[in-house]
């Protein structure tokens, strides 16, 4: 009797906390309209499910599912009306229709929970259903009452995933699956082949896994290019029944997979099985164990577009619902084509007038066949080179360039572009972050981020048919490094491409994020813990004193801090309440934080920078050619002091020019002089890495002075700029061995480059 009055209180306490913190609404994304009426609706173990219909039953059984897991427990179903305690089903029979209407309507009053729509729309009905609940029960689950009205904005949102790169078993690609259907993305890009392996089986041709699907290791790469190199061997494919399971289980989840098979370019892998693909016949191809873009590229032979048509004959009868298949078509070099005369024959029989006009040939052939099978195809926005294949769909990924260019012309387009939703891209320092191919596309960023760009028309937007996240997975060798990367990005791009423009912002989005990530937890999803709000690099006043005001992402979260530039952890000082930070004359002082989410989980390092430093005045260059100046004195081996001297002009401040000119084993002396362009006010960090004597002289002060050795050292300096330009200068003293160097920057904890640093000019 007492323990059965103990169960109940403690129901009651956790049902009323549970609406303490959640009276507001937090569906991510956001639906378009949301009325909260009062009162309740207690789901017990004896409230039913009424479903008619074959779609209203699948749908009856994927609530269950949820249930199951969450709470332990399933609904009966039935197909008797009731009024109350029941969830009702009323899910349009749009079986024999192409019909696949995502509106929904959900209706919570303290009687009934009400779901209408097709079966799409009923099943993104279900996971905002769930959003209103908490992630896990023991007892009767509250769920407020509520009248939503919901609809996408766009009708493709997608997520891809890079498995040539890293292989990602079959249980993390379902995985990723269900995650994408819980924000009610409907397309899953699957990259299959690239120069590094080839992953779905082609019964034709059996070499593509047996050969193409293997690499003995991944080597470490040229210069600068973050290490990899662990010499562990890389192989996996999806066999033909994988295939269609993982296909069945996205549909179950209203998720349609578009399979990508790479060509003319990103081809290694495939003549590494197949060399008679390829131009060159005296050529030993491989799978390649490096990053970067190859010269192997399909040879436009008959023999190869035999191939083809085979293996894509293949994936199209395995990927039978969707409606198109995505030929690549980017980052083709064309030397191979450029050497080889049965291309410049066929360039002339052809009428071709280059090897531009070459790929596009390719890519009609490709899309020719494609088109007879009902299909349509998709290509990487290089495809508009050379003239745009009649019915392709356009993949803007080279920013949004491509994307405009191709809706002005008419085409479909899906927007990707690597500006916003490129999420193997740095989320944050890269001083703390883990390994990743560069740049910087932080959260904010992304939530943003609008598909529709201004410059294309009203009446031409409907050619953006939507937008999609790729994550290419060079430095991503395991599911978990996956998940740190797409969460909470992907989370920000759903809401992106499902939300109305007009109801989206970001502290509310914050607000209802921070409330969704306990149920990715509970799903054991690595997601990047989100920063600290108020952590902001700061130029300190003439007092040197500054006062660090920190609220964690989530109440629940914990802050940790360090102030002497060590690495925080959970004995660290704790964050309660505003510190007041001390910077000396020219100092720099780091705050290091990480956040410990309820789980015990801990954030990577979160740092900012505070300045005791004056921001140093912009100037304006006499003149702005694009990048920079630079000398070279070479002197003679006979000590008088005499040597050769040459000039010339380069993009950035890197050694590669010299690379043909000169041997650089011996002593040299470099300068390079320009200015950079500071593109906002703020503190920004000054990287070399090189060799031997390094002077970097900014706006004439020495910012870096610094007497190395034969080894290569990072040297960095922290400068407040007012935005503008500023002169760069940098002195390279070499001494003999080795020679390195290259200068980087950005603002400080954002990543940096010489690309995105901002623009040089002489
Ligand atoms: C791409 O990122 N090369 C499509």
């Amino acid at each position: 009797m007492k323990l059965q009055f103990l169960a109940l209180v403690c129901i009651f306490a956790f049902s009323s906390t549970f609406f303490a913190q959640n009276s507001a609404i937090s569906i991510i994304p956001k639906p378009q309209s949301v009325e909260q009426s009062g009162g309740q609706f207690t789901l017990t173990k004896k409230t039913r499910i009424v479903a008619t219909g074959e779609g209203g039953k699948r749908l009856a059984a994927i609530l269950n599912d949820l249930f199951s897991s969450n709470y332990g427990f399933k609904l009966s179903v039935g197909k008797k009306a009731l009024s109350k305690d029941a969830i009702v089903l009323k899910i349009a029979d749009t079986s024999g229709t192409e019909q696949k209407g995502e509106n929904y309507t959900l209706r919570v009053t303290p009687a009934l929970v009400e779901i209408a729509g097709d079966e799409a729309g009923g099943f993104y009905a279900i996971q905002s259903l769930i959003q209103l609940m908490p992630a896990k029960s023991a007892g009767d689950v509250g769920i407020p009452a509520i009248n939503i009205n919901d609809s996408p904005r766009f009708a493709y949102r997608g997520m891809h995933l890079d498995v040539s790169r890293h292989f990602m078993p079959v249980s993390f690609v379902k995985k990723y699956i269900d995650l994408m259907s819980q924000y009610k993305f409907n397309t899953f890009h699957w990259h299959l082949t690239d120069d590094q392996g080839w992953r779905i089986e082609i019964k034709k041709y059996p070499r593509l896994t047996e050969i193409g699907s293997k690499r003995p290791e991944t080597m470490k790469e040229r210069n600068f290019a973050p290490y990899i190199g662990d010499g562990v061997p890389v192989e996996g494919f999806y066999t033909q029944n994988e295939i269609r399971d993982v296909i069945a289980y996205a549909k179950a989840r209203y998720i349609t997979i578009i399979p990508e098979i790479e060509l003319p370019g990103h081809a290694s892998a495939a003549m590494a099985a197949y060399p008679e693909l390829g131009c060159k016949q005296d050529l030993k191809y491989k799978v390649q164990t490096t990053w970067g873009i190859f010269k192997e590229t399909f040879c436009p032979t008959d023999t190869t577009f035999k191939f083809l048509e085979d293996v894509l004959d293949e994936t199209i009868k395995l990927f039978p619902d969707s409606p198109y298949v995505h030929i690549g078509g980017d980052e083709v070099l064309k030397d191979h084509w450029k050497e080889s005369p049965f291309v410049q024959d066929l360039m002339k029989r052809e009428n071709l007038k280059d090897e531009h006009e070459v790929q596009s040939y390719f890519i009609r052939r490709i899309e020719k066949f494609i088109n007879s099978k009902g299909k349509k195809i998709i290509g990487w926005d290089e495809i508009l080179e050379g003239g745009v294949a009649p019915n392709a769909t356009i993949m803007s990924w080279r920013g949004e360039k491509g994307g405009i260019e191709a809706a002005k012309a008419h085409h479909d387009v899906i927007m990707t572009p690597n500006t916003y939703v490129y999420f193997d891209y740095g989320q944050g320092d890269p001083a703390y972050e883990p390994l990743n191919i560069g740049a910087f596309i932080p959260l904010e960023k992304v939530y943003g981020w609008d598909p529709v760009p201004k410059e294309i028309a009203p009446d031409e937007a409907k050619y953006i048919l939507g937008g999609q996240a790729n994550i290419w997975t060079e430095y991503l060798k395991t599911p978990a490094a996956v998940e740190y990367m797409a969460f909470p990005r992907m989370i920000a791009l759903a809401e992106v491409l499902w939300t109305q423009p007009a109801n989206k912002d970001y502290a509310d989005f914050k607000r209802r994020l921070a409330a969704d990530l306990p149920r990715l937890e509970a799903q054991n999803v690595n997601f990047r813990i989100p920063e600290p709000d108020g952590l902001k690099n700061t130029i300190v006043g003439a007092d040197g004193k500054a006062t660090l005001t920190l609220r964690p992402f989530a109440p629940s979260y914990k802050i940790f801090y360090t102030l002497d530039g060590t690495t925080p952890n959970e004995n660290s000082r704790q964050y309660t309440s505003p510190v007041e930070v001390e910077v000396g004359k020219d100092a720099v002082v780091t705050v290091k934080t990480i956040e410990v989410i309820p789980s015990g989980r801990k954030s990577s390092v979160y740092a900012a920078t505070f300045v005791n430093r004056e921001p140093f005045a912009a100037v304006e260059p006499p003149q702005k050619r694009p990048g920079v100046s630079w000398e070279l004195f070479i002197p003679n081996a006979d000590a008088s002091g005499e040597g050769t001297r040459t000039t010339g002009e380069s993009r950035s401040i890197l050694l590669n020019q010299f690379e043909k000119n000169a041997d650089l084993k011996k002593p040299f002396v470099t300068t390079f002089d320009g200015y950079m362009n500071a593109a906002a006010n703020g503190i920004y960090e000054f990287q070399v890495d090189a060799t031997w004597d390094v002077t970097v002289l900014l706006d004439g002060k020495p910012i870096i002075d610094d007497a190395g050795t034969k080894d290569r050292k990072v040297r960095s300096a922290v400068v407040p700029l007012e935005a503008g330009f500023h002169k760069i200068s940098l002195r390279y003293n070499h001494r003999g061995g080795d020679s390195n160097f290259r200068v980087l920057w950005g603002l400080k904890g954002q990543g940096l480059g010489r690309a995105y640093g901002g623009e040089l000019v002489h």
